[in-house]
């Protein structure tokens, strides 16, 4: 978007992104779903420089769900190569990193995942920790009903211990127990590939999100898409129930 643009629009400050459509994409070209997902990567890339160029304060990008492991083993391990890849280079990228003011967070549930990965998500996490400018969470392994689930158990345990009553329990108590404790609800969540759900991401967050579909297939995702998700958002008339 032009700087003049920039200037008069209502940035959303939490965006999720649903990186779909990788799989037929490369099918049209005659290539490897991996192929699909290696461009997806790149455009999630290109996307996130640019959400952070114009201000966007908070991320998220779903790249594997809890039930993606029903795949072929060889595109699971596919994409989780690619992440690993993005892990190493953010690492190896640090300074960059900081100077875009990256804080790298992952949301998800750990157990499955290869414990190379889950270490390079601690360091990761723990290098750009203090960076305040956009928070980039990468859902992998994610499930909105399972992050529902840790939380419910989480605040089960403290009624078992008797430091919490049923009775007390509040929205913000179960939100606080989310991965993404202390971040804005995401205003806008962005579909591309022409599908319309949601898909389990970010179940209870997503409460009163703007939703935005696109048919661009996600390695085709440009820029330009995002600020027309962004205009499309200022048209929006978010009531949060009110009249
Ligand atoms: C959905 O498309 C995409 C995925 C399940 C994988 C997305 C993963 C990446 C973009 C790479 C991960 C990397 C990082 C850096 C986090 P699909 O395969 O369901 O597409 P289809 O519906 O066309 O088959």
């Amino acid at each position: 978007m032009t700087e003049t643009q920039r200037a008069q629009v209502r940035l959303p400050r939490h965006i999720g992104i649903i990186m779909d459509g990788n799989g037929r994409w490369a099918k049209q070209r005659g290539l490897e779903r991996s192929e699909g997902h290696r461009a997806g990567a790149n455009t999630f890339r290109r996307i996130c420089d640019y959400a952070a160029e114009i201000g966007i304060e908070c991320l998220t990008f779903y790249a594997f769900s809890t039930e993606n492991w029903k795949r072929p083993a060889r595109e699971v391990a596919a994409i989780m190569d690619l992440f690993r890849d993005y892990l190493k280079e953010a690492q190896e990228r640090e300074a960059e990193n900081a100077r875009k003011g990256f804080r790298i967070r992952y949301i998800g549930t750990r157990e499955g995942l290869a414990p190379d990965i889950v270490a390079m998500i601690e360091l990761i996490e723990r290098q750009s920790a203090a960076q305040t400018a956009t928070v980039v969470n990468l859902a992998v392994n994610y499930g909105g009903r399972d992050e529902i689930v840790h939380a419910v158990r989480a605040l089960a345990a403290q009624v078992a211990a008797g430091t919490l009553q049923p009775a007390e329990i509040t929205e913000q108590q179960i939100s606080d127990q989310l991965y993404t404790a202390g971040l804005p609800d995401p205003d806008l969540i962005i579909r591309p590939s022409g599908e319309l759900r949601l898909s389990n991401f970010l179940t209870w967050q997503s409460a009163y999100s703007e939703l935005w579909f696109s048919d661009v297939l996600w390695p085709d995702f440009t820029p330009e898409d995002l600020d027309r998700a962004i205009f499309d958002y200022n048209e929006r008339n978010r009531r949060f129930g009110g009249v």
